[in-house]
């Protein structure tokens, strides 16, 4: 267990970030925007910024399907290898851990460059019939292709799109990067960022949200990525397969969009008070009923399919609520350490007969608008 935490410890202080995202993962999640709507990419400029792109199944999904995805152009960049915190400060990682054959025996392969600066791989639609990822160009970019420079700056501003998983140690500043561009987004990120100041304003207010895959098992299995071979294998959370590559599975992981998809639009079924009240499968709710916090008008909700359908007043809900959430159903009025007052809180959490709660989502239900 103390493995495991300093894993994701160093991972959130910069430390572990090489962390490359499954082809299953991208494919599955990306089906579910086509399903709800099958033009989703068409036409678009995609960018795959943070990309490292020989390793990345970003740029291999996206280009083996940019003809089905009707893409318009697809761009992918990487962060040198020099500019990796853990190859500057000598963490795990060498330049040797990087450095592709594919890149090796390429005709521009410039040794020198190769550690100093970015790479950036791009394709075109063009007259030909068919385009696939052998169609795809490289060359080393000016800079070292920090999503931060001018030079990715103008490759988001070209962009529609922008897809990858950003740097868990810069995802705050990575998501502002997005915002501030107005741009549309498909990241993954972890279940912890819903509380971060910068953030939540953004889930409250409806300008991103969760997408298909959040925070859940598929198979009976967490969220894994292939970590680079280097890395060292300790605590439970990592495996190597048959193949000899390692992954390492990541709790809390899922994907943040501002891409429409179906079941953002499903309502959770539920039942009234009175039903919940008898017949609730939480044995909580039965005993206990539902409690008003001490020091916020609203009452405490600790399971999402035990949130009565006919209470009209604001309630407090796990965060994992955010995953069915649907915007036609339910508002959110806010994360109850931003809400409620400081001074009225109890070690920072709204309380229940003086005891601080978990954190909670404080919702209420939506007034339909029976006009037309
Ligand atoms: C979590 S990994 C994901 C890699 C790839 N997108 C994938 O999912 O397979 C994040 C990547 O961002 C790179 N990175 C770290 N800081 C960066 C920065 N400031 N600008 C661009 N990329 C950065 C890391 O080196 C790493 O390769």
């Amino acid at each position: 267990m103390a493995k495991k935490n300093d894993t994701l410890k160093q991972a959130q202080k910069g430390k572990n970030d090489e962390f490359y995202t499954q082809y299953e993962d991208i494919q599955r999640e990306v089906n579910a925007y086509l399903e709800y709507n099958p033009d989703t990419f068409k036409d678009k400029t995609v960018l795959l910024p943070c990309d490292d792109p020989e390793w990345s199944n970003f740029t291999k999904f996206f280009a083996q399907n940019f003809e089905k995805l009707g893409l318009k152009k697809l761009i992918s960049t990487s962060y040198a290898i020099e500019s990796k915190p853990y190859v500057k400060d000598g963490y795990q990682y060498t330049i040797a851990d990087y450095l592709t054959e594919y890149e090796k025996t390429s005709p521009q392969y410039d040794a020198e460059k190769s550690p100093k600066f970015g790479k950036i791989f791009t394709l075109t639609r063009r007259n030909k019939k068919k385009i696939n990822i052998d169609d795809l160009q490289w060359s080393y970019m000016k800079g070292d292709g920090d999503f931060r420079s001018d030079e990715v700056i103008k490759l988001r501003d070209e962009a529609d799109i922008i897809v990858t998983n950003p740097p868990f140690s810069l995802f705050r500043e990575f998501v502002a990067w997005i915002m501030e561009a107005n741009k549309k987004c498909l990241i993954i990120g972890n279940v912890n960022c819903i509380s971060y100041k910068e953030f939540f304003p953004l889930i409250k207010e409806n300008k991103i949200w969760t997408g298909c895959r959040f925070n859940e098992r598929v198979n009976g299995k967490i969220m894994t990525f292939m970590v680079p071979d280097s890395y060292p294998l300790t605590g439970t959370e990592l495996y190597v397969d048959d193949a000899g590559k390692k992954y390492i599975s990541v709790a809390g992981t899922g994907w943040y969009t501002n891409l429409e998809h179906g079941r953002r639009h499903s309502e959770i079924p539920l039942m009234s008070m009175a039903d919940n009240l008898k017949f609730s499968k939480h044995k909580e709710i039965k005993e206990n009923g539902y409690q008003k916090y001490d020091n916020y008008n609203a009452i405490e909700v600790p399971f999402t399919d035990a949130i009565p359908d006919d209470y009209e007043g604001i309630m407090g809900v796990p965060i994992s609520f955010l995953k069915y959430y649907c915007p036609e159903q339910f508002e959110i009025i806010g994360l109850d350490r931003y809400t409620v007052p400081q001074e009225f809180l109890v070690g920072g959490r709204v309380a229940i007969d003086g005891k601080p709660k978990y954190a909670r989502i404080l919702i209420k239900k939506r007034v339909q608008n029976n006009d037309n």
